[in-house]
This record gives C-alpha cells, structure tokens and sequence, in this order.
C-alpha cells in the first residue's frame, strides 16, 4: 500500500464544502482517497502489478480478485489516515468506466453498498474525467477552458475542458493508446510490464535519432493511430533477430519515445492553437513520461501557453481525481438518483 505524499490543495472550492470518499478500481490499482472542501486529506492505492508482471499483462480475473482482497482494508486505512469515520462522510464517489468490467464491478459495488447502506449520497464519476481533471490537483489549477491530453494504458484522446464537468472530445486513437503502445513495445523487447516506465527509463541511454520510426499525422485531425508505429518497431527487431544481431534496445526505446511524443505534442499544441486557449494538462499513466513533459513544457513556453503537470503519483490511476471530480459532478449535478439499477460500463460515453 503506498500513500500519495503532496501539499494541501489551493485549487478552485467546489461551491460545498463536503468530506468525500473515493473509491478507483478500473484496472489493476485498487485506490481510494477522502478530501474535504479541495483538500486531500489521505489517498492510498494498492497496486498489482507483482501479480501480472509474470503474465506480460493485465489479466483481468487476478486483478478483480486483488481487488475483492484489498478493497475494504484500503479503505478502512485511508479513513484512518485521513483522520475521519466512516459517520464523517458527507458524498461517495466511485469510477463507473471505462476499464476492465471485473475489475470496475469491485470498487463500485462496495462504494454503492456504503452509500445503500448508510444513506451517504453517491456520485458515479468517469475515470477519463479523473485523469482530465488530475492537473487540478496542483497547488495552482489551470483556467477554464483549457486543452487536455489524456494518455494512458487504454486511452489517448485530446479534450477541451470547458468546465469541471463539461468536456468536448477533440480526437482519440483510432487504434492502440500510447500506454498500450508502449507496453507491446516493451514487451516484444522481453522487457517486464508495465513497458512504460522500462521503455523511457532505457530511452534515456539511447539515441533518439538512431531510427526514424513513421509519425502517424492522420491529416489535420486531433486522432492519433499507433499501431503502424508498433508495427515498424517489431519489424526492425525481427530483422536484427533474423540477422543474429544483437538488438540495440536503448536506441529503439530512445527512437520509438520520441515519435509518439513528436505526435502528441505537436497534436496537443495545434488543439490548443485552434481553440485558442492559454492552458494545457496533461492526465494517465503515460504523462508520468519525462521525456513528453518536457516536450510539452517547452512547446508550451514557445507559445506563450501554461503548461499544468499533475505531480507524478496522480498520472497514474488514484482516487483523490475521483474525488475532486465527484465533488464537482454532485455540486452541479446532484447525486445518483437510480443506486440499484446503476452499473458498471467498459467504453466512456467521453470517448476512448
Ligand atoms: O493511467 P494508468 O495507470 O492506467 C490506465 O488507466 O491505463 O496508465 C498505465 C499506462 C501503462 O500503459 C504504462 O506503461 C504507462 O501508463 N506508463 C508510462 C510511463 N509510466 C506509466 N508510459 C510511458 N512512460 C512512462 N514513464
């Protein structure tokens, strides 16, 4: 279990102050978090990725049944970090979608059997609407509207956020999500999963010039497409395999980062031309990746934009975005009304 060490928020107050739970399960992250009037008081997760690192992958009947384990002592320990009861609890907020639907089923029926239970009322929050918002969670939020790019293991999209609950899809993939893209990439390079963090940490010994992988520019759309990029990348592994030579890994990793951060920084940047805003954020596992914060960061100088980074520990799946999102989502639109016949969805109607 690790707990997400950060300041106090200073980001904008939903109009109600309110103690919140938060509950996240939509893949391989049990987490939950509980924060009072913008301020995150406790946020813990339990990750597993020693279950599916000898797999290669996700697999999705482990990573519902890690959560069946760890869902209620996660819990019960971020109440008490926290410093607050289970009677404290003003609002429950839970991930919805999209993700691995086992997976999703665990943490939102727990969190929906609390709020039957007690009374408390409950909020379904779209996990792309957390990783969206997780830039808020800064001592200093951007200003709305503002352009998001969301990358993580099953999702690449571009948003503009006009609101902390309004959000237009500028473009997604069309195929595999950048994580993804990285972890197959990882993957046929017999590295461990999760590919990303192995792929940028190799990146950084290798030439990123050394191969000039294809960019996919799908014209003047905001869409990206990465599968033709994977599959260059394997055909130049083969072919050093075929030849018996030894496969410069660093210079592929270094090679292969560099094109998907070309991609996505000159994408984010042109969305946020176009619609004229002055902040751009970043959200998901894949915005953990030095090498396209700091593209972006100076893409951003160059234009006169502001650039928001969440701090490293909420690109990834978390709670406390859950939280913050709920918050907003109950203050504007109140609480679920349906409980019982309100389920779990594997696509997000915000697009993936
Ligand atoms: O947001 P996240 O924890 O889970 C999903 O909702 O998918 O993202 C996990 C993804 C994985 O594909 C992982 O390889 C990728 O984020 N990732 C990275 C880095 N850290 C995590 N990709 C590139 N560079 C990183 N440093």
């Amino acid at each position: 279990m690790q707990a997400d060490k950060r300041k106090p928020l200073k980001t904008v107050s939903p109009p109600t102050p309110m103690l919140t739970l938060a509950i996240e399960s939509s893949c391989d992250d049990t987490a939950a978090a509980v924060m009072n009037d913008n301020r995150l008081l406790a946020s813990l997760r339990s990750g597993q990725e020693d279950i599916h690192s000898r797999f290669g992958g996700v697999v999705p009947e482990l990573a519902s049944r890690e959560h069946l384990r760890a869902v209620q002592p996660l819990t019960e320990a971020t109440l008490q970090e926290a410093g607050v009861s289970l009677a404290d609890i003003e609002l429950i907020a839970a991930t919805r979608g999209p993700g691995l639907v086992g997976s999703l089923l665990v943490g939102f029926s727990f969190a929906k059997s609390i709020s039957y239970v007690t009374g408390i009322p409950f909020v379904c929050v779209d996990h792309l609407a957390g990783h969206i918002l997780s830039a808020f969670l800064n001592e200093t939020g951007p200003d709305f509207p503002c352009v998001s790019l969301t990358v993580s293991g099953g999702t690449s999209a571009i948003y503009l956020a006009e609101s902390f609950t309004r959000f237009r899809c500028l473009g997604r993939t069309r195929d595999d999500a950048a994580g993804e893209a990285f972890d197959k990439v990882a993957k046929l390079l017999g590295l461990p999963y999760p590919g990303g963090p192995q792929v940028s940490k190799l990146a950084t010994e290798g030439n990123p010039a050394a191969f000039k992988f294809p960019r996919s520019w799908l014209g003047d759309s905001f869409d990206f497409s990465f599968s033709g990029l994977k599959t260059s990348v394997l055909n130049r592994v083969n072919r050093f395999r075929q030849k018996g030579e030894e496969v410069p890994v660093n210079d592929i990793c270094a090679s292969f980062e560099a094109a998907v951060v070309e991609v996505l920084t000159v994408k984010t940047l042109k969305a946020a031309l176009k619609n004229e805003v002055k902040d751009i954020t970043i959200g998901g596992g894949v915005s953990a990746n030095l090498a396209l914060r700091e593209s972006l960061a100076r893409e951003c100088t160059k234009n006169g934009i502001k650039f928001h980074a969440p701090q490293l520990a909420f690109c990834t799946d978390n709670a406390a975005m859950i939280a913050l999102a709920g918050q907003h989502q109950f203050a504007e639109n109140g609480a679920c009304e349906n409980l019982l016949d309100t389920d779990v969805y594997s696509r997000s109607p915000l697009g993936q």
